[in-house]
């Protein structure tokens, strides 16, 4: 896989994690980031990975950056693209090249508090007055929060949380999440028909609850 990051990268470290400890059976082939001071890199490189950084300013435009992008994803055979807290659309050409293939973790019960990036839908269902939260990890398409989810992990939301210890508890069903995801694409279980995603042999509500 390819895996992109805009920032922190503690979902990037938690695929590290997972593959050294025999739980993912997959490989990072790239680490893939936008802004050149994102403490993720750090994370990559300990672990040995190629990483490559890719400032919107040395681009003409946008979509030169992304071809760029999408170019190196290619020359490391990259087959699955994860999106761990890239805080940019990918250009259309991306979707076209890997199509249901490219991942994001967003850190809400999609399609609730769809769009805006870490801390901004964790603070929103704060406002919002809900009593379970949580991520989802869904199909990267052309719109933003949009593509069909593959699954979710749902957190309670307490009464005296704020959007940091709300953020915390999310922030840990997501580094279960999106290991566990990856492995379902590596073992060839994950089945996109139209807008559902079928898990063959898992029964996602189960899984997010411990059982
Ligand atoms: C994560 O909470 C992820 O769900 C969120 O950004 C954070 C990245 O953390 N993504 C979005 O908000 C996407 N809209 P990390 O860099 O430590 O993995």
């Amino acid at each position: 896989m390819a895996v992109l990051i805009s920032g922190r990268g503690s979902n990037l470290q938690a695929l590290i994690d997972a593959i050294a400890e025999g739980r993912l059976d997959a490989e990072i082939a790239v680490v893939i980031c936008n802004h050149k001071h994102a403490p993720g890199i750090q994370r990559a490189r300990a672990a040995g990975i190629a990483t490559y950084v890719f400032v919107r300013r040395d681009y003409e435009s946008r979509e030169t950056q992304h071809e760029a992008m999408l170019a190196c994803a290619q020359e490391h055979d990259a087959e699955l693209i994860v999106l761990g807290g890239f805080d940019r659309i990918l250009s259309p050409a991306w979707v076209e090249t890997y199509p249901n293939r490219i991942i994001n973790i967003h850190p809400s019960l999609l399609p609730a508090f769809a769009g805006g990036m870490n801390p901004k839908p964790q603070q929103d269902a704060l406002e919002a007055g809900v009593k379970i939260a949580g991520c989802t990890v869904h199909i990267a398409t052309a719109d933003v929060d949009a593509g069909p989810i593959v699954a979710q992990a749902a957190v309670p939301v307490l009464a005296d949380d704020t959007v940091d210890t709300l953020a915390n508890r999310i922030l840990a069903q997501e580094h279960r999440l999106l290991p566990q995801v990856v492995q379902w694409f590596a073992e060839g279980r994950v089945h996109i028909e139209g807008d559902r995603v079928r898990i063959a042999g898992v029964i996602p509500c189960l899984w997010w609850s411990d059982g």
